[in-house]
């Protein structure tokens, strides 16, 4: 955020086109995280925090309990925009729980919540890196890796959760290649993870989602790399709608499938993935490709956004505190509860 806007790629329109949408509101910048200017867990939490940034410059409040009134207000409709990944309502809640607990009024509530979301992002960049350190690896010499979605620097502060460890793993010199799922019905994967790879010269092929099984069964798949929006206590993981499906093919074909997040993607809150909100969004993502439709008028459609992998599927999770092995529920609460105190 400079002077008061909040600058984003408008990822609605890559690869052909690199525009810059400027949020000078809460609302422009919620509905910026509604319609998918923005997106991806860590980006999306990154984002609210400076929504409530914006909310508090423009609030006219001048006590301490109006100024928080209006920045309540404020994160009531950016919580409300995507339900599945937590890295929102854990940016929104950071923000909030640290104005509430400061003495302040006014114009120092207003520098701390600025400052709060800055350093949320200025965080994400390191955790990034550390995520690439540990999830990198995990890749050798001459693996053809699979990825699924988005989850690169478009998706994130810095250069990304899954695609941040395969980009680092072929800086570091690896031979490897990747193979990347289109991602219908938003083509995440054709727009936006083929753009960044080719931008970093990391050799790759873009295959239908259908493909994927294919690929693993002819022996060029030896990793699977995805990203995640939410993670439970047992370490079931939400990711990019179709998830589920590469890891148990995956499994039926002995290759090892790596979820990548931040520990602000786990919500030790929900004992199982089945307890996590799925969002379901309009029928016209599936009905339609660029605005052509490509399905009867009026037909019956359903889209969820995301799916949920149970966590037998997942040889080991990645995070900026390192890898997590299974017994997930056990090696979770050590990494989010018992390093940290
Ligand atoms: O609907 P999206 O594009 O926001 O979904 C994104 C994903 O599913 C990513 O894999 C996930 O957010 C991890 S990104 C670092």
């Amino acid at each position: 955020m400079i002077d008061g806007v909040v600058k984003l790629i408008d990822q609605r329109q890559l690869p052909h086109r690199l525009e810059i949408v400027e949020c000078r509101d809460y609302r422009t910048l919620a509905e910026a995280i509604r319609d998918m200017t923005i997106r991806g867990a860590p980006a999306i939490g990154a984002a609210a925090a400076f929504g409530l940034a914006l909310a508090a410059r423009a609030s006219h409040a001048t006590t301490r309990d109006d100024l928080l009134r209006d920045l309540e207000a404020a994160a009531t409709i950016l919580r409300a925009t995507r339900p599945t990944a937590v890295n929102l309502m854990w940016a929104l809640d950071r923000v909030l729980n640290k104005a509430r607990a400061a003495n302040l009024d006014g114009d120092g509530l207003r520098e701390l919540v600025i400052a709060e979301a800055q350093r949320i992002a200025e965080e994400d960049v390191e955790t990034n890196r550390a995520m690439a350190r540990y999830g990198a690896a995990l890749i050798d010499d001459g693996d053809g890796v699979l990825t699924h979605c988005n989850a690169g620097a478009l998706a994130t502060v810095d250069v990304g959760t899954a695609l941040g460890c395969i980009i680092e793993a072929h800086r570091q010199g690896k031979r490897i290649h990747v193979f990347v799922d289109e991602t219908r019905p938003r083509l995440q994967g054709a727009r936006l993870t083929a753009w960044e790879l080719m931008q970093n010269g990391v050799p790759m092929t873009l295959i239908a989602d259908n493909a994927a099984g294919f690929y693993m069964r002819k022996g060029k798949i030896q990793k699977c790399f995805v990203g995640s929006d939410r993670v439970a206590a047992n370490g079931d993981v939400a990711n990019k709608i179709g998830t589920y499906k590469i890891a148990v093919v995956a499994r039926e074909n002995g290759i090892p499938f790596y979820a990548v997040m931040p520990t602000s993607t786990i919500d030790m809150t929900l004992p199982n993935g089945d307890l996590i909100p799925i969002e379901e969004r309009d029928a016209r993502e599936v009905t339609h490709i660029e605005g052509v439709p490509i399905a009867p008028e009026g037909v019956n459609v359903g889209n969820p956004a995301f799916d949920v992998t149970p966590h037998k599927y997942i040889t080991a999770l990645v995070t900026e505190r390192g890898v997590v092995y299974p017994p997930f529920a056990e090696n979770l609460t050590r990494i989010m509860f018992e390093e940290t105190q």
